[in-house]
């Protein structure tokens, strides 16, 4: 590749917008070329108007970029309007402006909940489902778009999905039961008062349960034709917030369609890896599951960057007297859950030639 692909960042300002600055700023294929929030923010230097809150300084060069409305065209430095669009948007103003994005030539992979469920758009872990990606054939068709939506799923949904994508091939997934313990950062930024969630948990997160039972079904789903039929799987979630800064952890137990023990359990999650179009892409981990036999892990403060934050750690794999198996997970949200994922999915249609390298 002579130059790198140049890709604009939509909600560049907000907790998985930061992410995104962040992952791009060292990222051996994309260049960010754009960033865009709301008419607040617009017309003024990124580094005046975000509150960064990445531990890594803020690159120079994006500090000085002026953030643009999320309208096309965005800003070219080279002349060339990135064919990559990342949307960290907030979900109540994301469908309109990735629809105009999409229309006007852009893949837009978005982390919003907007588009996620319908059928002619892919809701992607590339180490689950990668041949989902085809779906962007048929939306393309059928909307006449030159570019496409793709999406990211759910936080919580996505480290589920990829734990369970090898264990629902290998001995049919039939329920699920997952209580979660989710970080304050993935309410985004300033997210939930300190006074509500210091010392405290709180037992509901709004429409979360439902987005983890719906997406989960879609993402471990089977393509036929241009048709994504869900995975015939009963899920019930309780979601909660706790007061830990990133990393949602999944406390899981497991109903298959026949007897399992965690040895098989075990021994399928270790050897699990990603097909190898996924696997050669430069933020895919190897393995994107890690397995750690420690009695007390994993634990959001100690396991969380594994991977560059993009593996998901499992552990306490064991009997379970209800359904069959339980497990803990651990998931990085602003990364596996968000922007780290969607930086994958984009390095995917760079591979597959959905869009072209200069
Ligand atoms: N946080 C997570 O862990 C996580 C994980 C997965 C998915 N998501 C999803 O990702 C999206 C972003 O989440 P977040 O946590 O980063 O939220 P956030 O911190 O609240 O950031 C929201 C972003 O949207 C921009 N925005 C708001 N109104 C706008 C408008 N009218 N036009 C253009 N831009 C506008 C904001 O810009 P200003 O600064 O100018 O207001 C900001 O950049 C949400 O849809 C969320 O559900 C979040």
């Amino acid at each position: 590749m002579t130059a790198k692909i140049p890709v604009a960042v939509l909600g560049a300002t907000g907790t998985v917008g930061q992410k995104f600055v962040r992952l791009l700023a060292e990222h051996p294929w994309f260049e960010v070329a754009a960033v865009a929030a709301s008419a607040a923010s617009a017309g003024k230097p990124y580094g005046e108007v975000v509150r960064w809150r990445e531990t890594a300084a803020l690159p120079e060069r994006i500090a000085r970029l002026i953030v643009a409305e999320a309208a096309p065209p965005l800003p070219a430095p080279n002349g060339v309007p990135a064919p990559i669009v990342f949307s960290a948007l907030d979900a109540q103003v994301a469908e309109p402006i990735e629809q105009t994005f999409a229309r006007a030539g852009a893949f837009v992979v978005s982390n919003t909940r907007t588009h996620r469920m319908e059928p002619d758009v892919p809701l992607l872990v590339p180490e689950a489902n990668v041949d989902h990606l085809r779906l962007i054939d048929r939306q393309r068709t059928a909307r006449g778009w030159s570019g496409a939506i793709l999406t990211n799923p759910n936080c919580v949904a996505a480290p589920l999905a990829m734990v369970m994508a090898p264990l629902h091939r290998a001995f049919k997934v039939e329920k699920l039961f997952v209580s979660t313990m989710q970080a304050v950062s993935g309410a985004g930024y300033p997210g939930v008062a300190s006074l509500d969630i210091v010392g405290n948990v709180i037992p509901f997160i709004n429409g979360e349960e439902e987005k983890v039972e719906r997406e989960t079904r879609k993402i471990l789903g089977i393509l036929t034709g241009d048709e994504i039929e869900p995975a015939e799987l009963t899920v019930s979630a309780h979601a909660n917030r706790v007061p830990v800064i990133d990393g949602h952890m999944e406390t899981v137990s497991v109903g298959f369609a026949r007897k399992v023990t965690p040895e098989q359990a075990l021994a399928v999650l270790h050897d699990f890896r990603a097909d190898p179009r996924v696997a050669k892409l430069p933020s895919s981990p190897t393995p994107p599951i890690e397995v750690d036999p420690r009695a007390d892990r994993p634990q959001p403060r100690l396991d969380l960057e594994r991977g560059r934050g993009m593996a998901v750690t499992v552990g306490r794999v064991r009997a379970c007297p209800l359904l069959d198996l339980r497990l803990v997970i651990l998931g990085h949200n602003t990364v596996r859950g968000a922007a780290g994922q969607a930086v994958q999915i984009a390095e995917l249609l760079v591979a597959e030639g959905v869009v072209k390298r200069v």
